[in-house]
């Protein structure tokens, strides 16, 4: 099935060879080819009811450079911040635009929206899943890495993060490992369906609170910050999660050229320390930069008809 028209939620809805498709497009904008379509008079409507930095920006940048116009829409600047129904803004603004993209707190807001949309709905972050950070992921693993990859996640198990690079991985047919504390495990739901998708693919998913069996001969090590938007600081959090940081020690366990990956942002001295993040193993910038080519991919394949990669 071609990706035109369609919607990116989680990545439950896309199979190995189309997350392959997107990051092969990918690579190929990074290295320089001309793109294979524009964005021309597409308009894409962003929808943030979050901070964002990375997402906001490269969604912007992939959509103007691709020549299309990006509408950046805070939501409490909008008639939803009064009580208009989700329904009621998808119904509408589907009229107006090509593709919505939405930062959400609550997963269910976002199927909402796509349920009534009549255009795609792109998944730009909400509390379940990130998969456009995941895609960025893949494509940064597969530019260092080759053949069947172990990852090693550290920290908050159940962060969209964990859940989206989980799917991803297991559509890879990569190693996963989870190392998170007994009451921050990944939705059962998500891991069942990523061990599914891992048996099919000849991954594997392994949730463990023993942080260096999580590291153990790793190639990647990556982590995520301990409190995800909406979730209160504490203490207590703090000190749960403190044996899952990634620092030097942990990393003595992980392969000598293992990768640090990050999605940003980062609060040094919680789920990693500065040595290891401004160190010569992290990609987190590459990571970030690859945010752009994966977003530029994303949209020219759900926007083009017949696109083939
Ligand atoms: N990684 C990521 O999604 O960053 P932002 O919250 O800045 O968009
Ligand atoms: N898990 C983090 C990711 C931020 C990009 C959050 O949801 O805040």
């Amino acid at each position: 099935m071609g990706m035109y028209g369609r919607d990116l939620l989680s990545l439950y809805e896309y199979d190995s060879d189309e997350i392959k498709s997107i990051i092969n497009l990918a690579l190929k904008l990074k290295n320089g080819v001309h793109p294979p379509s524009t964005l021309k008079g597409k308009n894409i409507l962003a929808l943030f009811e979050k901070p964002s930095t990375r997402t906001r920006i490269s969604m912007e940048v992939a959509t103007e450079s691709l020549g299309g116009h990006f509408i950046y829409i805070d939501k409490t600047t909008t008639q939803l911040a009064r009580g208009e129904t989700l329904k009621d803004f998808a119904l509408v603004t589907s009229r107006y635009v090509d593709l919505i993209a939405v930062r959400a707190y609550d997963h269910n807001d976002l199927v909402e929206i796509s349920k009534w949309a009549e255009v795609p709905v792109v998944n730009m972050l909400t509390d379940r899943f990130h998969p456009l950070q995941a895609l960025a992921d893949v494509m940064t693993i597969i530019e260092r890495k080759k053949g069947r990859v172990t990852i090693a996640f550290l920290g908050d198990g159940s962060a969209n993060t964990c859940h989206s690079l989980m799917l991803a991985s297991s559509k890879m047919g990569w190693e996963f490992r989870v190392g998170c504390p007994k009451a921050l495990t990944p939705n059962p739901e998500v891991y069942k369906i990523a061990c599914k998708s891992a048996s099919n693919n000849k991954g594997s998913v392994l949730i463990t609170d023993d942080p260096l069996e999580a590291a153990k001969d790793a190639d990647v090590v990556y982590t995520d910050t301990w409190f995800s938007m909406g979730i209160k600081r504490s203490e207590e959090r703090i000190k749960l999660l403190l044996p899952y940081q990634v620092n030097s020690k942990l990393l003595s366990h992980a392969r000598k050229d293992v990768i640090v990956m990050h999605c940003l942002p980062w609060y040094i001295g919680e789920e990693i320390t500065s040595d290891v993040a401004y160190g010569p193993k992290s990609v987190v910038w590459d990571q970030a930069e690859n945010r752009l080519h994966t977003a530029k991919a994303v949209l020219l394949l759900l926007l083009t008809p017949g696109l083939k990669v």
